[in-house]
């Protein structure tokens, strides 16, 4: 069903159109107040188009709460009142508020479109480090809000297990004659570390590892079969730390970079034919054996430009013939909108890809493989350690994913083990329930730390901060969700699906912010600004803790008050923790 705000968007639409007489360029400008006093809801349309019209805005306001209350059939609303310069407060009826609670936390089930998500993407044969945390974190938040919303969405793990660094390894691994032996991830990063060394120093082992890349490609068999054991050992770790992380990305989703290459030489070839030296707005040139795609806007200028102000171009073949990352993901593209079917690209990586994104979306699109599927590049700003600085461990290297997480369910374990000491705050949990919750909080409280931030900016990673149990953070949510549940245990038997009233104003505040769910999510769709369901589940907590001060659930004066309190409760539970899992964080029921 509808959200309220959406019903009130398309009534007013409505009226609109019966005062203008015409549809074009309407629109509602429908938000929830900030102040309920005035109402649940405020239309700001009538100022901007009394400005066109040439009309009092308060006058035009007030002929549009007319209409809408006259084609109010549904019974939607119960006042509609101009106010200040010319908006008007909405405010929606009782019965409206309750059907719109029905069912909420419910997935929505729509005729959606096909998703391709792509997202965590590391590379192989290195650790994964906290630079692939936002994007696993962000990259599953969005799928599991999708599937949520009804769409279909197909995972791409678009890992980087291609390219030269892979002939160094075949060739230090094939030289030492180590081919059967099992490859551990450990000193597979050493090994390359190792690898890199004697190729600054050794001529030769640099010739075998050029040549050795070459075998790849061409699908020499020890080569190959070196090349699968290094991505088969770095990819098991990966996944290690996918299910740590509780993400909903398996390894089934890996589509790395090597499944394109052999579409490689067709992408550039397709360009190059069809978009020759002076083709406008796209032209791709060849220069002594590279191959660069340059871009022009509308009036002929060049899209992309460089420090310089030269024309920047698309670089997709290398001299020696070697394709490059863009490359890849033009074919990567092509074939997710042609094969995989997808009508809407989602990419997720750090800001500092955004102008390589750009580039090749033009690219794309000029080309004519992208039609009408939505491209959207999701970006994100930097972890930062207490020093303001990209975080790093204390003697300068990236700080491993499996060690930090390691980190924060420990201290998670302190935590719990600190109230479990403490008499008055002791609630007597065996040793799998603590483990099970020190976990659930502490991966909780990193992604959540993460996902409440607004997206693009920088954030500073604080373990302190994150596991706080005031605040905008995972353990407060977490246990608000609990104490809710304990609530519920006391109070026995549930009423099923009984009457709700609302007559106090903490209840209908609270059954008010319920309904709002399902709004929240189309704006956090609209530019995925995950930080807004973070805060709308925050505020939610906070309006049940007030609720439950000033309501008494089990000790309501009347029997129906009391059932309705515990809907209220049921619901609050419902929505966190429905809210809290689309942001890939696990609840516990007791904490
Ligand atoms: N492997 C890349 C990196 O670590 C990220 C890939 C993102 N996806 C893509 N289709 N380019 O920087």
């Amino acid at each position: 069903m509808a959200t309220l705000a959406g019903r009130l968007e398309a009534l007013t639409l409505r009226a609109l159109e019966q005062i203008v007489g015409d549809s074009e360029g309407l629109s509602a400008q429908i938000a929830p107040t900030r102040d309920e006093k005035h109402g649940d809801y405020q239309c700001n349309a009538a100022l901007g188009l009394a400005r066109r019209l040439g009309r009092n805005p308060r006058e035009l306001s007030g002929e549009l709460a007319q209409a809408m209350l006259a084609l109010d059939e549904t019974g939607l609303l119960r006042t509609a009142e101009v106010a200040g310069p010319g908006f008007l407060n909405l405010r929606v009826r009782e019965e409206a508020l309750k059907a719109a609670l029905k069912g909420i936390g419910d997935p929505v089930r729509s005729a959606g479109r096909r998703v391709v998500v792509d997202y965590s993407s590391p590379n192989i044969a290195k650790q994964m480090h906290v630079g692939h945390l936002r994007s696993s974190i962000i990259g599953d938040a969005i799928c599991r809000i999708l599937e949520h919303l009804g769409h279909e969405v197909k995972r791409q793990n678009h890992v980087g297990d291609w390219g030269t660094q892979f002939g160094l390894l075949c060739a230090w691994l094939l030289d030492r004659g180590v081919e059967d032996s099992r490859v551990d991830l450990g000193d597979l990063e050493a090994l390359y570390r190792e690898a890199q060394a004697l190729a600054e120093r050794d001529e030769a082992f640099r010739e075998r590892s050029r040549e050795r890349v070459v075998a790849l490609h061409q699908g020499d068999q020890p080569t190959r079969e070196t090349w699968r054991r290094i991505v088969g050992t770095s990819l098991e770790h990966i996944g290690e730390v996918y299910e740590r992380l509780g993400l909903s990305l398996t390894l089934a989703d890996t589509r790395g970079e090597s499944f394109y290459n052999p579409m490689l030489a067709g992408v550039v070839e397709e360009l190059q034919v069809r978009f020759p030296a002076g083709s406008r707005p796209m032209e791709v040139v060849e220069d002594q054996g590279a191959v660069c795609v340059f871009l022009y806007d509308e009036e002929g200028q060049p899209r992309f430009k460089n420090a310089q102000g030269e024309p920047q171009p698309l670089l997709v073949r290398k001299s020696d013939g070697a394709f490059l990352y863009p490359t890849t993901d033009l074919a990567a593209l092509r074939y997710r909108v042609r094969d995989l079917e997808a009508d809407w690209l989602i990419y997720v990586t750090d800001s500092r890809q955004a102008l390589h994104f750009q580039m090749f979306f033009q690219t794309a699109r000029e080309a004519g493989w992208v039609g009408e599927s939505l491209l959207e590049h999701v970006t994100f700003g930097t972890v930062l350690g207490p020093d303001g600085k990209p975080l790093k461990t204390r003697s300068g290297e990236n700080v491993k994913l499996a060690e930090l997480l390691g980190e924060a369910v420990e201290r998670a374990d302190r935590l719990v083990e600190d109230n479990e000491s403490d008499p008055a705050r002791k609630r007597g949990f065996s040793a799998d329930e603590k483990r099970d919750i020190a976990e659930a909080v502490g991966i909780g409280a990193v992604k959540y730390a993460d996902l409440s931030q607004n997206r693009s900016s920088d954030y500073v990673f604080s373990f302190d901060r994150m596991l706080a149990m005031e605040g905008n953070t995972a353990p407060y949510l977490m246990y608000a969700y609990a104490r809710i549940r304990s609530i519920q245990r006391r109070a026995g038997e549930l009423p099923h699906e009984p009457a709700l009233t609302l007559e106090e104003a903490h209840e209908r505040r609270l059954a008010m912010h319920l309904a709002r769910l399902d709004e929240t999510l189309d704006q956090v769709v609209s530019g995925w600004r995950l930080n807004l369901l973070c805060e709308y589940l925050y505020g939610l907590a906070g309006l049940f803790m007030k609720f439950y001060e000033n309501c008494p659930v089990l000790g309501a004066p009347t029997p129906e008050q009391r059932a309705s309190r515990l809907d209220l409760c049921e619901k609050a539970a419902r929505v966190l923790k429905v809210g809290l899992e689309l942001l890939g964080i696990r609840v516990v029921e007791r904490m």
